[in-house]
């Protein structure tokens, strides 16, 4: 693996000196950027910042800010700051929440940062205030606990380092006591070189919603021309740094990368976010000791890579570790009063076992059917491990409120389609074709007695899991999460995302109760079934889709977007809400489809949207 030279952005991580021509993106050849100090000034007056931070004061800059040059009384020079990555919050409860900037300086020195927030945007009424040193030990990254907070209400928020002072950000604690209302927008997959997040925009935009669920890939680890990459260039958002990432230093400019876009700083500015990790913060199809894409030969032992992603994650996210002494513990529980309780799970590092593979079932006899069914319904097999799947239990149990929420990553609903189709998808030269399918089922209703023996194998075919990497890879512990919840007879509403497609299932256990209901992101925009079913058109495959697998009520299998998810003492409801284009700066948005689930029901109903 090739391994390019440092880059303007590493250097910043690295070495927090900050050249002249000092950008995003490295200067072209010949290009001559503005004086250091016009820089910092532009930065530091929201220049890179979607107007969506107008609505707490945006940015007050500060009229001299220590520049350049400026000395202190003994001769010493002032570290010239600045804050290009704006603010976040993240993790709210009833009386705190996590405030993060990333502070960087012409110096590689330490560097006070005090932090303030307040009940209103010119900050006379603050509520809560401190300082923290920000070190190269975190990439000069800041992270607050910021307690003494009320329940429920909305703050604003602001670091100052050396007479700088950061944007302002906004953002809400949860509620406590009786509770009428949580709204929840629910985010998977923003893939930096696929496209524009304009699904960030809009939700920053939109604004009307309590907090951001990030259920995962809030990164992509590839190379610069790896994965959903081809349109990179033209877009002007080429990975940084080229080569996958693998070290803490690689973790963190790739982060730094993401977070200098625009509308991902406008979300993180205007509400708190409660994000998970899925594979792609460390490597694809990552399990608790492994990766698809991690090759130890050649890029080393995989519990280093994990141990830096997860260290660049917490350094970069506004997360609030459980356990301090455990990093890669990112389970949490978060309550909306007596109405709802999110619980955020961990479906990929620490108990997942590894992914089984259709291949090593396929011999010259065919597929060893038996094989595969006896080791994907194994009794103890893992997808979150024992400790998690207790405390899950735990946590389900003391909740009293109304509708359990839980915050993952992978579908849960069973996802099982004809073996025929599912061979056609992974490899277009085998098994039957959606057309094809779609034909011979016609034929079936109108005229069976026509179908040949051929045909009628296709319509005989088992049905089996088509992503083995989701919860249909791991039948029991599935089965484990159900039982508990119908156990204690909860509402539940399971969140997921990593398809980039988006659904919505009833969830039945094996028994074929109904325990509750998924409701699936599409990804903000990583490229989903439109690319690896490109000859199939979405409107052919959708209902297909709904038609074949008897849980599924409602697919989009082509559209970038989000989820809007508000809970009522009542109901449960989501919205899906797409953007028209992820490869123009121009777009619109629409909701495509809304689903509800009534407290009590188990089951979902599909609404207009
Ligand atoms: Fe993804």
């Amino acid at each position: 693996m090739t391994h390019d030279k440092k880059t303007p952005l590493t250097h910043w991580l690295t070495s927090p000196g900050l050249d002249a021509g000092g950008d995003l993106r490295a200067p072209r050849a010949g290009e001559h950027g503005p004086s250091r100090r016009q820089f910092v000034r532009a930065l530091v007056l929201g220049m890179t910042v979607s107007g969506a931070l107008a609505a707490c004061g945006g940015s007050d800059g500060d009229d001299e800010p220590a520049g350049g040059g400026d000395t202190g009384g003994g001769g010493t020079p002032v570290p010239e700051v600045a804050f290009h990555f704006g603010v976040a919050s993240g993790d709210p409860l009833a009386d705190r929440v996590m405030l993060w900037t990333q502070v960087s300086s012409d110096q590689d020195v330490d560097l006070p940062v005090g932090w303030q927030v307040a009940e209103d945007e010119s900050f006379t009424r603050i509520v809560s205030e401190g300082s923290v040193i920000a070190t190269a030990a975190s990439g000069y990254t800041v992270k607050v606990d910021a307690q003494g907070l009320s329940a429920g209400r909305d703050y604003c928020y602001r670091f100052t380092s050396h007479g700088v002072q950061s944007i302002v950000g906004r953002t809400r604690t949860l509620p406590a006591g009786s509770v009428q209302q949580a709204r929840l927008a629910v985010f998977s997959c923003s893939n930096y070189p696929a496209g524009y997040f304009n699904v960030y925009a809009e939700a920053a935009r939109r604004r009307d919603f309590d907090v951001a669920v990030h259920l995962g890939d809030y990164i992509y680890e590839y190379s610069r021309d790896g994965y959903a990459s081809g349109e990179a260039e033209a877009l002007g958002r080429l990975s940084l740094p080229a080569h996958e990432i693998l070290t803490l230093v690689d973790y963190r400019e790739r982060h730094a990368q993401y977070r200098s876009d625009a509308d991902l700083q406008a979300l993180h500015a205007v509400v708190p976010m409660i994000a998970v990790w899925d594979d792609h913060e460390i490597s694809n199809d990552t399990w608790m000791a492994g990766a698809e894409n991690h090759d130890t030969a050649t890029e080393g032992d995989f519990a280093l890579r994990r141990a830096a992603a997860i260290q660049a994650y917490h350094e970069w996210m506004p997360t609030r570790l459980p356990d301090a002494a455990q990093p890669d513990r990112i389970y949490r529980s978060f309550a909306f009063g007596d109405l709802l309780a999110l619980h955020m799970l961990d479906t990929r590092v620490v108990g997942r076992e590894q992914q089984l593979d259709y291949a090593d079932y396929i011999g010259a006899g065919g597929i060893d059917a038996q094989a595969f069914v006896a080791d994907v319904g194994r009794a103890d097999r893992q997808l979150m491990g024992t400790a998690q799947t207790r405390w899950l239990q735990q946590q389900m149990t003391a909740s009293t409120a109304t509708w359990q929420v839980l915050g993952q990553q992978v579908l849960m609903a069973r996802m099982q389609v004809p073996a025929p189709l599912l061979m056609n998808f992974t490899d277009p030269t085998t098994g039957v074709s959606v057309t094809a399918y779609a034909a011979i089922v016609a034929k079936a209703q109108s005229n069976p007695g026509a179908l040949t023996p051929a045909e009628l194998a296709v319509l005989q075919a088992p049905s089996i899991p088509y992503n083995l990497d989701a919860w249909d890879g791991y039948q029991a512990a599935r089965e484990t999460v159900l039982g508990m919840a119908r156990a204690l007879d909860k509402n539940l509403v399971v969140l997921a995302g990593d398809t980039h497609n988006a659904w919505a299932s009833d969830l039945r256990d094996l028994a074929g109760n109904a325990v509750g209901v998924e409701f699936a992101t599409s990804s903000v925009s990583s490229p989903g079934f439109e690319q690896y079913l490109a000859s199939v058109p979405p409107q052919q495959l959708a209902p297909m889709l709904v038609q074949l697998i008897e849980t599924l009520r409602y697919c989009d299998t082509s559209r970038r977007g989000y989820m809007r998810v508000v809970a009522s003492p009542e109901q449960c409801r989501a919205e899906w809400i797409y953007v028209d284009t992820v490869t123009r700066r121009t777009f619109t948005a629409s909701v495509g489809q809304v689903a509800t689930t009534q407290a009590g029901s188990h089951v979902l109903s599909l609404a207009a949207a």
